[in-house]
């Protein structure tokens, strides 16, 4: 059976940082607040109409294409996961094919909505494609443009606070060696909580997907019952984490490096302290960029990287919990 391997990964991160004390210019909020709380000392917002989140995605598949040594004419399939992208409909993998030059009709592009998760539910995607001999090269990309999602007012200083801008990708590869590239991917979900990470409108359920009393009434902002998705995601990280390991009979102390979502600083620090693990073996870079949904775990592979945190035979652990409720984990050997 083939396997896939993670041969390229990079990331870009719009121009403009935004610092905390910027915030507190137009919302009643405080730095020390936002770093207490989040760990988040800056982000990054886009140049409405030029850093799209097609753009950003491009970006960051091309510098891992060039690190996987392939050409944007070697992919077969594109992954695409977003909760964000660029237009309602077409999804962002066509945008991406077309912004990439891929002039071959002949590859899928699939969209993939799992918000937090995004990730690793594109990955487990692509894994399956692989494994299973359909496809050879699979673009994985992540991209948010959450910016403009915010409401940077008092009323929504709960969520604006914490989310960024960014894209991340990797390429994988088939291969024949046992024991190299994605080990497992394991997946949950839990709907029952839908509503409390949520952005409702504009939606399907009433005549008119607009009206001014969505803007009124704060429903096209997305609203997160912070408190209730903490609770659930620490317990849901760590278990899923744990279930990686079990499933392929390792333990917390074969982990490298591992690299959370990153929702929230305390969040990762719950779980690194509950699985025990030194911080050499987490990566965090919330600090600078905030929480950037799909493309949070991607981007801090990219830097990871580029550190020289991930070596030839690394076993790496990716975990993310969010929206849906969707939460997962994957366990690779580089
Ligand atoms: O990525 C997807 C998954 N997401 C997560 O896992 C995030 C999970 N949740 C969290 O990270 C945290 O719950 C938050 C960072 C969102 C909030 O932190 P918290 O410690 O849970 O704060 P809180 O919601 O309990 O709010 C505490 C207080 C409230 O005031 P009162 O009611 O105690 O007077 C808020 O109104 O802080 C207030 N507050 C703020 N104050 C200053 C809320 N937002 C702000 C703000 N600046 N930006």
């Amino acid at each position: 059976m083939k396997h896939a391997r993670i041969t390229g990964v990079g990331h870009y991160v719009p121009e403009r940082v935004v610092p905390n004390a910027e915030l507190e210019n137009y919302m009643d909020t405080t730095s020390e607040w936002i770093i207490e709380r989040t760990g988040i000392e800056e982000r990054r917002f886009v140049d409405y109409g030029r850093e799209t989140n097609t753009y950003m995605s491009a970006r960051a598949s091309e510098m891992a294409l060039k690190r996987a040594g392939l050409q944007a004419t070697d992919i077969d399939c594109i992954v695409f996961a977003t909760l964000s992208p660029d237009y309602y409909f077409p999804g962002n993998g066509v945008l991406l094919q077309r912004e990439l030059g891929i002039a071959s009709t002949h590859i899928p592009c699939i969209d993939l909505r799992a918000q937090c998760g995004g990730f690793i539910y594109a990955l487990s995607v692509a894994d399956q494609f692989i494994k299973s001999g359909m496809y050879r090269n699979i673009l994985v990309a992540c991209s948010e443009v959450q910016s403009n999602l915010m409401e940077l007012s008092d009323r929504g200083r709960s969520m604006s606070v914490i989310f960024g801008d960014g894209a991340g990708s990797v390429v994988l590869q088939a291969h024949d060696q046992e024991g190299q590239g994605i080990l497992s991917t394991h997946l949950h979900s839990d709907g029952t909580l839908a509503e409390e990470l949520i952005m409702k409108n504009p939606g399907t359920l009433q005549e008119k997907r607009m009206t001014p009393e969505m803007l009124e009434d704060g429903s096209m902002l997305p609203y997160m019952n912070g408190n209730l998705v903490f609770k659930h995601a620490v317990v849901h990280f760590e278990n899923v984490i744990r279930e990686a390991l079990e499933h392929n009979k390792l333990g917390v102390d074969d982990i490298s490096l591992l690299i959370p979502h990153q929702a929230n600083l305390r969040i990762s620090k719950y779980i690194q302290g509950k699985l025990g693990l030194p911080d050499e073996r987490v990566f965090n870079n919330i600090q600078k960029y905030g929480n950037t949904t799909a493309a949070s775990i991607p981007i801090a592979l990219s830097e990871a990287w580029e550190a020289g945190r991930v070596k030839e035979g690394d076993l790496l652990c990716f975990a993310a919990f969010g929206s849906g409720f969707v939460w997962g984990s994957t366990l690779v050997r580089f």
